[in-house]
């Protein structure tokens, strides 16, 4: 970790610690409002609860201080997301968008920019920067992409959209502003599902947008204020919260999915298998230059559909869902939620049980699969 990583992981739950009164609660309080005082004229303090709210200026806060940039906060990453492709494209413009990352921004594309006259085309990660993004106004990469963790240059890819004349958001949900920094990389924007690793508990759905071009974040804000995608109070008091414990979640996590990987790749049972952090991954190289760390993110190949639900079911420290980023260990098989994947491929999410237990765990439901 670099010492601009580790300052600003020290400082991340002591943020409040210069605007506090003698006597005021040192975690943060959580304002439910709808209303505010507010007789006579003014401005400068909060309105109406679409407009501000102090819960959520408390984490938009931290998230700036991960993010080194000012960020709004959405109610969820879709939120945040099309806050950004339809909060900044207008008819007749073009995206380019990865088409092996989350499904859903694809499916907001066809469903929703195509209709309003914003043509998208999809490109794979790994090759995102071939082609160039001439005719483009904005292009959207996932890196690592959701789920086979296929990496684009961050940099190269931001360089060749600003000679085109595009700008670049990142959706940085795999990685956090701890294990990847697309701002610093030349990015415009990150967008981000909280909902992981950010939060971190699996108890709330949140998001944000970050962008140090101050027309960006204005037009986001003026999106949310308008459409009225607002994030919740309690929800970003909960964020806020998980965030404090950031750093140490995501460390463990990235840690224990490099041992587990390394394992995982060594067993009789197991094809295909992806980590960025692996010396002869296809993503090495690049995750290596580009990365802070390789995530927490395993996919894998088991012989059938039967053999990767059983996997996931029959092991004890493991929880069947989908989504991740969470403290539990938790996996998906990916094609059953339309991912073009074989039957057998895992998303294996690493959380923040001991290591060793962890490995035992999933070494024995192997086992009990009889692979
Ligand atoms: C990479 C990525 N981006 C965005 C999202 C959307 O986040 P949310 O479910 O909070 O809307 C997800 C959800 O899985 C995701 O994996």
């Amino acid at each position: 970790m670099s010492e601009t990583a580790r300052s600003r992981a020290a400082y991340l739950a002591h943020l409040r610690r210069d605007r506090l009164a003698k006597g005021d609660p040192i975690p943060v309080p959580l304002t439910m409002a709808a209303i505010f005082h507010t007789p006579g004229d003014g401005d400068g303090f909060n309105q109406y609860g679409r407009y501000s709210n102090t819960t959520w200026d408390a984490v938009e806060h931290m998230l700036a201080h991960l993010e080194a940039a000012p960020c709004v906060a959405f109610p969820s990453g879709m939120a945040a997301i099309s806050a950004v492709l339809l909060g900044l494209l207008k008819t007749g413009d073009r995206a380019l968008l990865p088409s092996d990352g989350y499904h859903t921004t694809r499916a907001l594309a066809e469903r929703f920019l195509k209709p309003f006259g914003i043509a998208y085309d999809l490109r794979p990660t790994s090759t995102f920067l071939d082609g160039g993004f001439d005719g483009y106004r904005l292009a959207f990469a996932e890196t690592p992409s959701n789920p086979r963790l296929d990496i684009c240059d961050i940099a190269a890819v931001a360089e060749a959209a600003h000679k085109a004349g595009a700008i670049l958001a990142v959706d940085n949900t795999t990685m956090t502003p701890f294990g990847q920094r697309p701002l610093d990389l030349g990015a415009d924007i990150v967008v981000a599902a909280d909902t992981k690793a950010m939060n971190g508990h699996s108890d709330v759905l949140f998001g944000h947008v970050a962008s140090r071009n101050p027309d960006i974040i204005a037009r986001v804000i003026d999106w949310r204020e308008t459409v009225g995608g607002i994030p919740g109070p309690f929800e970003a008091w909960l964020v806020h919260r998980g965030l404090e414990t950031l750093d140490v979640r995501f460390d463990r996590m990235c840690s224990s999915a490099e041992v587990i990987a390394r394992r995982l790749k060594d067993h009789r049972a197991v094809n295909g298998l992806r980590f960025p952090g692996l010396e002869n991954d296809p993503s090495h190289n690049l995750a290596r230059a580009q990365m802070e760390r390789f995530g927490f993110l395993i996919s894998l190949e088991l012989a059938s559909q039967d053999k990767a639900e059983d996997f996931i079911n029959k092991c004890a420290l493991m929880q069947a869902a989908t989504s991740f980023g969470g403290v539990h260990t938790s996996a998906e098989r990916r094609s059953k939620r339309g991912d073009a994947v074989p039957p057998g491929f895992v998303r294996l999410s690493i959380g923040c049980e001991p290591v060793e237990e962890l490995w035992q765990a999933i070494e024995a439901s192997l086992e009990k699969i009889g692979a």
